[in-house]
């Protein structure tokens, strides 16, 4: 079986889709090599339809372009929310929980070698997470067929220009784990 997006798109599991312009189901392959999971559409995200397209993306994928020599089309890129949660607030424990068995159908036919789970929220669902990011980022740990690391959202990044040399760190590790993958 392979993952259908159209389900995902015409989804009304949860209160966010009487606000949402798109759903952003996900882009790039599923087969590619690298899955990166983020927290939820933004503005941009949810006027284009499309993950990670506005400044906190574009500074992503040129840190990702540059310390893991990968494009963002080289990429599988997702969420987990497919739809904003309204002013860009927290997602709930009851959008996260409904919106879970999409994000699982994508990680079962994802074929990638690293999972790089991008901001908090998105280590806590994907990763089980407990600690704050200053005490997991950038440590690989075992994730079904994939390695698993987070790293910092890059609105932070974009807030505290501190954060973009940590995430540099962490994409370096990325690069190592798929060089020997
Ligand atoms: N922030 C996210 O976590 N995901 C997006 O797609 C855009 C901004």
């Amino acid at each position: 079986m392979s993952f259908d997006p159209a389900p995902v798109r015409a989804c009304t599991r949860c209160a966010l889709a009487a606000t949402r312009t798109h759903v952003v189901v996900g882009s790039g392959a599923l087969d590619a090599r690298l899955l990166v999971i983020g927290e939820a559409p933004g503005r941009d995200e949810d006027e284009q339809g499309a993950p990670f397209v506005g400044r906190s993306g574009q500074l992503l994928f040129r840190l990702i372009a540059q310390e893991v020599g990968l494009a963002r089309e080289d990429c599988y890129v997702t969420n987990t929310l497919k739809c904003r949660p309204p002013g860009n607030r927290v997602p709930t424990g009851d959008e996260l929980a409904a919106c879970r068995p999409w994000l699982e159908a994508q990680r079962a036919e994802s074929g990638a070698a690293v999972t790089l789970v991008v901001g908090l929220t998105a280590a806590r669902e994907v990763l089980g997470a407990t600690l704050p990011m200053g005490r997991i980022h950038g440590r690989p740990r075992h994730l079904g067929a994939s390695a698993g690391l987070a790293t910092y959202h890059p609105a932070a990044a974009l807030r505290n220009p501190e954060i973009v040399d940590v995430m540099r760190a962490d994409l370096r590790v990325v690069a190592a784990l798929l060089g020997s993958a």
